[in-house]
């Protein structure tokens, strides 16, 4: 069962860089659309302006978040930073002016066209400290100990083994490290059909871990001083309108909307080894 749905979101957002690529839109949904499927949203709205200063326009086009992680990461000059699923670049591009010349922050993404977009974005900004790798989140290509924090920002509920993924974060981190993530987490049951959905999965909704459950897993792996903040909540009007298409909708029972309505959230998660 592991690893079914890797083609499916690798897929998924390889045409989204693409179009991103083609065409850089301006907006096209109301602020806090994060991860969504059909279109290319404007989650960009997470960030202070001040934060998006600089960026290329297809960096900030291409974000697919559901948070600003570095609102909370608090990023320090001359550290080395990891983020996993990095899509475009938007949030590694930031980190890169956090972390300054003495620093380095590394992008981990599994889609060649998102690391294409990223890479012809960190080109655009001319930024020295920035590294995009190719490789998976449940298989960390990185040196044990060798990072002081991990953002990351809507991804991990894409993997199909989330223990794995906390597994290898702690490994990298150095003692004393950090995770600063945004991701979706589950508030209440859904019925197990759903859950395996591949459109709800690859739109960053079906994957998610409850908070129980995400918390057990960063405590059994060693985190301490988890802390998970659920603030946006997707209730089905923010599911209708922003996360699934129309064709997606269409695929959608009624019934199956009212199960996911109020069913998840977007989060902040806070934890040091
Ligand atoms: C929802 S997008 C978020 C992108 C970026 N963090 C942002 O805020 O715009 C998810 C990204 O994670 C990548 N991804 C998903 N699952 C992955 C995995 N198992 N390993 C590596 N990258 C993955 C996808 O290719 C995609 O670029």
């Amino acid at each position: 069962m592991k690893n079914e749905m890797r083609a499916r979101v690798k897929e998924h957002y390889g045409k989204i860089a693409a179009r991103v690529s083609k065409k850089a839109k301006s907006s096209c949904c109301a602020g806090g659309c994060g991860c969504s499927s059909g279109e290319i949203t404007d989650t960009a709205s997470f960030y202070k302006g001040i934060d998006l200063k600089d960026l290329p326009v297809e960096a900030v086009n291409a974000s697919l978040g559901c948070d600003n992680p570095l609102v909370y990461a608090q990023l320090q000059a001359g550290e080395t930073v990891l983020d996993l699923g990095s899509g475009g670049g938007i949030d590694v591009l930031i980190a890169s002016k956090y972390v300054g010349q003495t620093g380095k922050i590394y992008g981990l993404d599994m889609t060649d066209e998102m690391l294409r977009l990223a890479n012809e974005n960190k080109a655009k900004m001319g930024v020295q400290n920035v590294e995009f790798l190719k490789g998976y989140i449940e298989k960390i290509p990185l040196p044990d100990e060798s990072i002081d924090a991990i953002i990351s920002n809507c991804v991990i509920n894409l993997s199909e083994d989330k223990e794995k993924v906390i597994q290898e974060m702690y490994r990298v981190l150095k003692p004393g490290g950090r995770i600063a993530i945004a991701d979706i987490v589950m508030l209440k049951e859904i019925p197990e059909s759903l859950k395996r959905n591949t459109d709800l999965w690859s739109s960053c909704i079906s994957g998610s871990m409850s908070v129980d459950e995400y918390k057990t897993n960063l405590r059994k792996t060693g985190f301490k001083q988890v802390s998970i903040n659920p603030s946006h909540i997707y209730t089905k009007k923010v599911i209708q309108q922003e996360v699934l298409n129309q064709e997606q909708m269409k695929q959608i029972q009624a019934t199956d909307l009212e199960a996911v309505d109020g069913a998840f959230a977007g989060a902040q998660i806070k934890a040091w080894k």
